[in-house]
């Protein structure tokens, strides 16, 4: 295990969110990991903060709506894409995600976090919720409000104090 800098974070990190990185969630013994392409990095509160948009019909949001953390594990150089796909486009309600991708879980280093990381990825981002909002379509742009919430699917933005971050398998 190796600790990263925050710019090593933010560009690693950065890199590969656009193709996609596994947010995964604990609540209540139930573990669930989705796929991420949207989301921040920065500064917040005098604290490093990740923020994560989850609409409100993943199953994930039913589960990280009650929880406490959650944490982003990020594939550097192996090729998870099979596993981004099926996390991407499969609900947690229908089946074990983490199974049936062929992806194990491992302890967080974090005292303070319950949630596990994919141990597959080589980078991971441990973080405790310490806001979440609601998007209000009616401040939104109306060119982004028609282009992305023609549903009404808004997403929910969870705000994370990032408590630990790492590299692993080096
Ligand atoms: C590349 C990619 C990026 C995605 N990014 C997001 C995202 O940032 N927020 C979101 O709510 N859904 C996103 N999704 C969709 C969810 O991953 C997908 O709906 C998933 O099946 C939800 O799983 P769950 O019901 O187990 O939570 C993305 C999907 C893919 C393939």
């Amino acid at each position: 295990m190796k600790k990263v800098t925050f710019q090593e974070l933010s560009q690693d990190y950065l890199n590969q969110l656009v193709k996609g990185a596994f947010l995964t969630v604990k609540h209540e013994g139930k573990v669930n990991a989705m796929t991420i392409g949207w989301g921040t990095l920065g500064y917040m509160w005098n604290r490093p903060i990740m923020m994560v948009p989850v609409r409100f019909s993943r199953y994930t949001h039913t589960l990280i709506h009650e929880a406490q953390s959650f944490t982003v594990s990020v594939p550097i150089a192996k090729d998870l894409k099979k596993a981004l796909t099926l996390c991407g486009t499969k609900s947690g309600r229908e089946l074990d995600k983490i199974d049936a991708s062929g992806l194990t879980l491992a302890a967080p280093q974090s005292e303070a976090i319950e949630t596990p990381v994919i141990a597959e990825c080589e980078l991971h981002i441990e973080c405790k919720i310490v806001f979440k909002q609601a998007m209000d379509l009616s401040l939104l742009s109306d060119q982004i409000a028609s282009s992305h919430y023609g549903d009404g699917d808004e997403h929910v933005l969870y705000y994370g104090e990032i408590l630990a971050a790492y590299y692993t398998g080096e």
